[in-house]
C-alpha cells in the first residue's frame, strides 16, 4: 500500500518515534512528509524511510491558540495545501500523526479523492489545548477521516467526551521490537562506573524536560529519600522549555541534592542506559496518552513506578508489573523508592512479570500487522464509494 505519511514535527518526540516503527514495512513505496526539518528527518533517512520536508515555514498555530489566530493562520496554510495535494496523488492513502498534519490532512484528503487516516497520540483536554483546537481537531477527524487510531484507551475517551464520533476510533498500542531491549550486563555496568554511581540506587527519568513530564516531582522525592538513592534526567527540553530546565537546575541547588542529581541531556542509548537502573520513574503530572517509556523500561525488565493516570493504568498491573502513584504525589513517590531499594527480590519478580507481560502486549509485529488490516479496510472501503 501506498501511504503518505504527515507529522508536524522536526524532532523526536514518542509520536515520531512511533511512526518511524510503523513506517517501516511501507518504506519501499510510502513517503513521510515533514513540517519541520530535524533530527526526526535523519532518523527517518538512517532507517531509509523516505522522507521530504515539505515545509520549513512555521506553522503558527499553538496548542493553547484562540480562535482568530487559528483562522489566521490556516490562510497562511494554502501553499502547503496545494503542494501536499498534488504529492498526495501518487499515494493511495494520507496517514496523520499529529494535529496539525490532521488540519492539512483533511484539505489534502478533500482535493486528492484519498482517505485520510489520523493517528491520535494525545489527550485531547485542557491540559494541553484550548477549547478552539481541540474542537478543531475533532471536527476534522469527524468530518475528514475514515479511522482514528488512538494509542490508549484513555486518548480514545478524551476524543469521545470532547465530541469525536466513536465508531471511527480504534486502540492501537504503540509496538516495541523486544530483542531490541536487551543488552550485555556489562554495558550498564560501564555505563553505572562512567556515572560515577556504582554503588548508589540509580532512579532514572527517561523523557523530554517539560513541566507536565514533572521532573520536579522526582527531586522533590529524592530530598525524602536517603543520601544512597540518586537520579539520572535523561531527555532535552524539546520544545523550548528553558525556564522548566533553570527551575529544576535551582531546585537541585535549593533542596542540596546536586550530588545525587545528574542530567544527562537527549540520549539515544536508551537501553543500556535504562539497564543501569534500580527503578525508573515516570512522574507526568497531567495524563500521559501512552507512555513509551513505561513500556521500555518494562521490556528492559526493570523496575517501573508511574502515574496512576491517562494510557499509564493500561500499562501497568498495579504491585504485580509495577508501582502507581498518584499525581504530583511526591511523597508517596519517595515511599515507593524506598520500598523498592529495600525489597530488590520484590521488585526483580515484578520487573520480571513486566517484562513478559510486555513483550507480548506491545509487540511491534503484532501491532503492525493489526494497523495494516485495519488500512486495508479503509482502502476497501473506500474503493466501494
Ligand atoms: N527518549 C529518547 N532519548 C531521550 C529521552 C527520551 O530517545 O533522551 C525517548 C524515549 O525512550 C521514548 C520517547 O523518547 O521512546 C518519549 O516517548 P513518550 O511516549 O514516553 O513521551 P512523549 O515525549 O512522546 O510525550
Ligand atoms: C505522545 C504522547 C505519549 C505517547 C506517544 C506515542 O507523544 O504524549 O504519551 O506515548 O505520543 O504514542
Amino acid at each position: 500500500m501506498k501511504i503518505l505519511f504527515l507529522d508536524q514535527s522536526g524532532k523526536l518526540g514518542g509520536a515520531e518515534l512511533c511512526l518511524t516503527d510503523l513506517a517501516k514495512p511501507y518504506r519501499n513505496h510510502c513517503l513521510v512528509g515533514l513540517f519541520a526539518d530535524g533530527t526526526f528527518r535523519e532518523l527517518l533517512e538512517q532507517q531509509q524511510i523516505p522522507v521530504q520536508v515539505l515545509t520549513t515555514e512555521p506553522i503558527l498555530v499553538k496548542k493553547d491558540s484562540g480562535i482568530l489566530q487559528s483562522l489566521g493562520s490556516m490562510s497562511s496554510l494554502v501553499p502547503l495545501i496545494i503542494k501536499v495535494t498534488q504529492i498526495a496523488r501518487d499515494y493511495e492513502l494520507i496517514y496523520a500523526n499529529t494535529q496539525k498534519a490532521l488540519v492539512i490532512g483533511a484539505f489534502v484528503s478533500l482535493f486528492s479523492h484519498r482517505p485520510l487516516v489520523y493517528h491520535l497520540h494525545d489527550i485531547l483536554s485542557s491540559d494541553h489545548f484550548s477549547v478552539t483546537n481541540r474542537r478543531i481537531a475533532v471536527t476534522l477527524a469527524n468530518r475528514f477521516a475514515s479511522l482514528v487510531l488512538t494509542n490508549s484507551q484513555a486518548t480514545q475517551a478524551a476524543f469521545i467526551a470532547g465530541g469525536g464520533r466513536s465508531e471511527l476510533t480504534q486502540v492501537v498500542y504503540n509496538g516495541f521490537e523486544p530483542k531490541q531491549y536487551k543488552t550485555r550486563a556489562t554495558d550498564s555496568h560501564q555505563i553505572r562506573q562512567q556515572l560515577g554511581l556504582d554503588g548508589q540506587f540509580i532512579v532514572g527519568h527517561f523523557s523530554r524536560l517539560s513541566p507536565w513530564k514533572g521532573q520536579h516531582i522526582l527531586l522533590e522525592a529524592l530530598a525524602q529519600c536517603p543520601p544512597e538513592v540518586s537520579a539520572i534526567l535523561v531527555g532535552d527540553a524539546l520544545f523550548g522549555e528553558q525556564k522548566y530546565v533553570q527551575h529544576l537546575h535551582q531546585q537541585v541547588t535549593e533542596l542540596k541534592i546536586k550530588e545525587r542529581v545528574q542530567f544527562l541531556g537527549f540520549r539515544s542509548d536508551i537501553v543500556p542506559l535504562m539497564k543501569a537502573c534500580d527503578l525508573i520513574a515516570h512522574t507526568s503530572t497531567a495524563p500521559e496518552p501512552f507512555g513509551r517509556v513505561v513500556v521500555e523500561a518494562m521490556l528492559c525488565e526493570r523496575p517501573i513506578v508511574a502515574v496512576a493516570a491517562g494510557g499509564v493504568i493500561e500499562l501497568i498491573e498495579a504491585e504485580k508489573t509495577g508501582w502507581l502513584f498518584s499525581p504530583s504525589d511526591s511523597q508517596q513517590l519517595a515511599q515507593i523508592i524506598t520500598t523498592c531499594r529495600n525489597q530488590p527480590e520484590r521488585a526483580a519478580i515484578m520487573a520480571q512479570q513486566a517484562q513478559i507481560q510486555a513483550s507480548q502486549r506491545f509487540n511491534l509485529n503484532t501491532v503492525n500487522q493489526q494497523i495494516a488490516q485495519l488500512l486495508d479496510r479503509v482502502i476497501f472501503t473506500q474503493s466501494l464509494n
